[in-house]
C-alpha cells in the first residue's frame, strides 16, 4: 500500500482537494495553500523514504497476499533504521497469517503471537501497534487499550457449518483425546479456553511446520525492543523472549481462520488432516464463500505461472517462508474416524 501510495500521481491537490470537499470537509484559500506546500509534499516524502527502506526487502519476498503480513522486518528496518541487506538470510521472511482477534481475555497469559514471544496482552498489543507503524512518538495508548478492552470479550459469530450431529459427537471424543491438551475446546455455544498445554510453545523440531516465521523474530532484535523503544517509560517492554516453536493457540471462530497455520499455507481444515504431501500445493486465496464441508473458504488450485492473472491471489506453498508441511497430529487417523473429527472442527 505505502509501496504503491508514494509515487502515485493522483495523490495530488487538484484530485484530493474535490474529493475532501465531497466528503464534507471544507477547505478555505489558507487550508488549501497549507495542504499544497505543507502537509502534502511532507506526506509523500515521508512515504517515499518509507518506500526506499521496504522496497528491498518486499521485492525480495514471495509476494504477501491478502490477510498476511511481516510483522517484524518491517518493523526492523522503520523503527530501528536496519537495512534490508543487513538482516541474515534466516531472517528475512517473517510473512504470516493475520491473527484471530476475538475473545482476547481468556488469552491472558497465554504465549502471543504466532511463536509465543511475549505473554502479555499489554505489550503484545504495544508492539503490534508499532509493526503497523505507530512510533515512541505518535503512539495513541488510550485508544489502544480502547481496542483492546473491547476485544477482550468479542465473540466469534457462531459457524454457519451444519455437520452430521452424531458425527460431531463422535468426532468431539476424537479431539478431546487428540487435540484439546494443546488447543482447548470447543462446546455448543461457547470456547473452552482449557488445556493442559494450551498457550505454551510447542518446539519446532517436533512440530515441523515452516520455520521462517520463527526465525525472522532474531535475538538481537528483541535485545533492541527492550533496550530501545520505551525504555524508561511505564511502557517499558520486559515480556519479549526468543522462543524455538509455534504457540498452542485456542481454535475459536475456526470456521472464519482459513486457510491454516500461522503463515496460511493449508486451505482448509479437511487438508491440515492430510498427509504434508497430499495437501495442495497451490490455491487461490482470499475466496470469501465458506466452504462448509471441508471447513474454511473455497479455494480451487491456481496455476503460479500465471498466478498474475489468479485473482484474488495464486499461494504457492513451494516459495520460502510458504511450506505447508509439520502438524501431522490427526493425519493418520482412519477415514472415517477423520470424518468425524472433521465434523466436530466444522462446529467452531
Ligand atoms: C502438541 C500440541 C498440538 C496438538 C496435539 C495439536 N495441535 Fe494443532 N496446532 C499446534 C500448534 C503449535 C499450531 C500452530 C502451528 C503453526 O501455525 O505453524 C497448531 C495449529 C492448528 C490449527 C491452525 C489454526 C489457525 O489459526 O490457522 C488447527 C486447525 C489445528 N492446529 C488443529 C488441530 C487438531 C484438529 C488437532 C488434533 C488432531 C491438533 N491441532 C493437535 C499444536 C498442536
Amino acid at each position: 500500500m505505502v509501496l504503491k501510495l508514494s509515487v502515485d500521481e493522483r495523490l495530488a491537490p487538484a484530485r484530493l482537494f474535490p474529493l475532501l470537499e465531497q466528503n464534507g470537509t471544507h477547505l478555505g484559500l489558507l487550508d488549501k495553500l497549507v495542504w499544497r506546500v505543507g502537509v502534502l509534499p511532507s506526506f509523500r516524502e515521508g512515504l517515499i523514504s518509507t518506500r526506499e527502506r521496504l522496497l528491498p526487502l518486499m521485492s525480495s519476498q514471495p509476494a504477501w497476499g491478502p490477510g498476511r503480513v511481516d510483522t517484524f522486518n518491517p518493523y526492523k528496518l522503520i523503527q530501528f533504521g536496519v537495512r534490508a541487506a543487513d538482516l541474515t538470510p534466516e531472517e528475512r521472511i517473517g510473512v504470516a497469517d493475520l491473527p484471530a482477534v476475538f475473545e482476547q481475555g481468556p488469552r491472558a497469559g497465554m504465549n502471543l503471537h504466532w511463536d509465543g514471544n511475549n505473554a502479555s496482552l499489554d505489550e503484545r498489543n504495544l508492539s503490534a501497534a508499532i509493526g503497523a507503524g505507530v512510533t515512541p512518538y505518535t503512539v495513541d495508548h488510550q485508544a489502544i487499550h480502547r481496542v483492546a478492552d473491547w476485544l477482550k470479550t468479542l465473540t466469534p459469530p457462531p459457524s454457519p457449518n451444519r455437520p452430521n450431529g452424531e458425527s460431531v459427537e463422535r468426532g468431539r471424543a476424537i479431539y478431546r483425546n487428540a487435540c484439546a491438551d494443546c488447543h482447548g475446546f470447543q462446546e455448543p455455544h461457547h470456547y473452552v479456553f482449557e488445556g493442559k498445554y494450551l498457550g505454551q510453545v510447542e518446539p519446532i523440531t517436533r512440530l515441523r511446520t515452516d520455520r521462517a516465521r520463527l526465525d525472522s523474530y532474531a535475538d538481537w532484535f528483541r535485545q533492541r525492543q527492550i533496550d530501545e523503544l520505551f525504555a524508561g517509560t511505564r511502557y517499558h517492554f520486559r515480556h519479549f523472549r526468543k522462543t524455538d516453536g509455534y504457540a498452542n493457540l485456542p481454535l475459536d471462530g475456526l470456521w472464519l481462520r482459513g486457510p491454516y497455520l500461522h503463515n496460511g499455507s493449508v486451505p482448509t481444515l479437511a487438508d491440515l488432516l492430510k498427509p504434508p504431501a497430499e495437501r495442495p500445493r497451490t490455491f487461490l486465496r482470499g475466496l470469501d464463500l465458506v466452504d462448509g464441508v471441508n471447513g474454511g473458504f473455497v479455494s480451487p488450485s491456481c496455476d503460479p505461472a500465471t498466478a498474475a492473472d489468479a485473482k484474488p491471489f495464486c499461494f504457492d506453498t513451494t516459495l520460502p517462508g510458504n511450506g505447508s508441511g509439520g502438524h501431522l497430529y490427526g493425519v493418520e487417523l482412519a477415514p472415517a474416524n477423520k470424518a468425524a473429527l472433521l465434523a466436530y472442527l466444522l462446529t467452531f
